[in-house]
């Protein structure tokens, strides 16, 4: 069991997602529908922090990133850069096991057209900061995206203008744990080429090295 609180199935922190999710569970009734909770080892070196979940991945699903464009390119990431064991499947039963690392969302409810708006980021922060806080095995942490990478850094109660958001960056956040942000993974910055396989794949390598050689 983890050491953090995961919001409760009927957290009504955010009146909006909170409604969104009681309208989909009326007419998506075998979807998940209510806050994702994370995803991995009990005592992650990395903790992988994505935006909220997708309509027909996590939120049907219910872990985070399966069943969507993004988590084909996440998983197959992780597995390239062993943090997993097992063969990702976009199924929630796919036996799939993470190595020393977790994966959460800033935001854990679905947001309409997957876009929360700074109210819920903040309202869901305190899961993060808490999350953060009790997992002493930490080293680094990853953030796909700027509403990520933002919010985590308000998470850690540190100034975004001295940690300001760019793809493949890395800052060290505090004892020997870094910071790394990516652009999201998503279909629409890999369509565009703004993110392609090998620009992120460059940030798993970084950290990959890292971590091998950081004192545990
Ligand atoms: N699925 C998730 O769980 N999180 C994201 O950020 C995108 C897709």
């Amino acid at each position: 069991m983890p050491k953090f609180k995961e919001p409760d199935r009927d957290c009504d922190r955010c009146p909006r997602l909170r409604s969104f999710l009681l309208d989909l569970r009326e007419s998506h009734p075998d979807y998940f529908n209510a806050p994702v909770p994370s995803f991995g080892d009990p005592e992650p070196k990395l903790l992988v922090i994505g935006l909220a979940p997708g309509m027909h991945g996590a939120n049907r699903t219910g872990r985070p990133f399966t069943g969507d464009w993004a988590g084909d390119l996440l998983y197959k990431a992780l597995a390239e850069y062993g943090f997993s064991n097992g063969k990702y499947d976009s199924r929630i039963d796919d036996g799939l096991k993470l190595k020393d690392t977790m994966i959460t969302n800033v935001v854990r409810c679905l947001p309409p057209q997957n876009k929360p708006v700074g109210a819920e980021a903040a309202a869901c922060r305190p899961f993060l900061t808490d999350q953060i806080a009790s997992m002493p095995s930490l080293k680094a942490l990853m953030t796909l995206g700027k509403i990520s990478h933002d919010s985590t850094v308000r998470a850690l109660g540190l100034k975004l203008k001295d940690y300001p958001f760019g793809h493949h960056k890395d800052y060290n956040i505090q004892n020997d744990i870094k910071l790394y942000s990516s652009y999201h993974c998503s279909r629409y910055n890999t369509n565009t080429k703004r993110l392609t396989e090998e620009m992120f794949f460059e940030v798993f390598a970084d950290i990959r090295r890292y971590l091998d050689n950081v004192q545990h």
